[in-house]
């Protein structure tokens, strides 16, 4: 059974079903997001993306959302905790990609507080990372103002990127 979509300001989080795959698809490739997020995709890449989180969902307990409008149902945002594989290690990813008509408004922060919370109090896991190219300014701020800990840089893709990370007892020192 799908989880219960969690209510965030005029949106809710929802674990994506191919109905969303349209709309997470036009986000995914929007001229203003795709170049950050490794180029566009086509839609049979998004729904087996959709398909990978759901079954995540059922293997984990835990996958990423999108995020819906609640007034027009579109999707304005997805992100998430996802687990992957990065530099030889199993790690828990932060992620998280915002329509741009809803660029600085907080929602990708919020979307990524509620995820640490269920990350660390539900899940039960120890240290949640994130990674971003060098020159993405926006999305290396919404971590450090979840007080992500820069931990170095590497290279993916032939490109460099900035890994920070957050542990459980990091988090419940900021929001105690
Ligand atoms: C990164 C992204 C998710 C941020 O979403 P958002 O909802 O606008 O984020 P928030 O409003 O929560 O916070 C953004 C912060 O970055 C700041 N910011 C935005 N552009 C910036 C820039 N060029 N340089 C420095 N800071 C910047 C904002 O001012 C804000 O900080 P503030 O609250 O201190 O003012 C969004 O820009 C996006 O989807 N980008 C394309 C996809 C992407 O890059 N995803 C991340 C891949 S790792």
């Amino acid at each position: 059974m799908d989880p219960e979509p969690i209510e965030l300001g005029d949106c809710r989080l929802v674990l994506a079903t191919e109905a969303h795959a349209p709309g997470l698809f036009g986000l995914l490739n929007d001229e203003a997001v795709a170049p950050w997020l490794g180029g566009t995709r086509s839609l049979e890449a998004v729904v087996a993306a959709i398909l990978a989180e759901r079954e995540h969902f059922e293997v984990h307990g835990f996958a990423p959302w999108v995020v819906l409008d609640d007034a027009t149902d579109q999707v304005v945002g997805r992100g998430g905790l996802r687990w992957i594989e990065l530099l030889g290690n199993r790690e828990v990813e932060l992620f998280y990609a915002v329509a741009p008509s809803r660029w600085g408004r907080g929602l990708a922060t919020s979307l990524s507080h509620v995820a640490l919370h269920v990350g660390f109090e539900s899940v039960g896991l120890e240290s949640i990372v994130a990674f971003t190219t060098e020159p993405n300014l926006a999305s290396q701020r919404v971590q450090a103002k979840l007080g992500m800990v820069h931990e170095g840089s590497f290279e993916r893709a032939g490109l460099p990127h900035v890994l920070t990370r957050i542990t459980r007892d990091q988090y419940r020192a900021t929001s105690a």
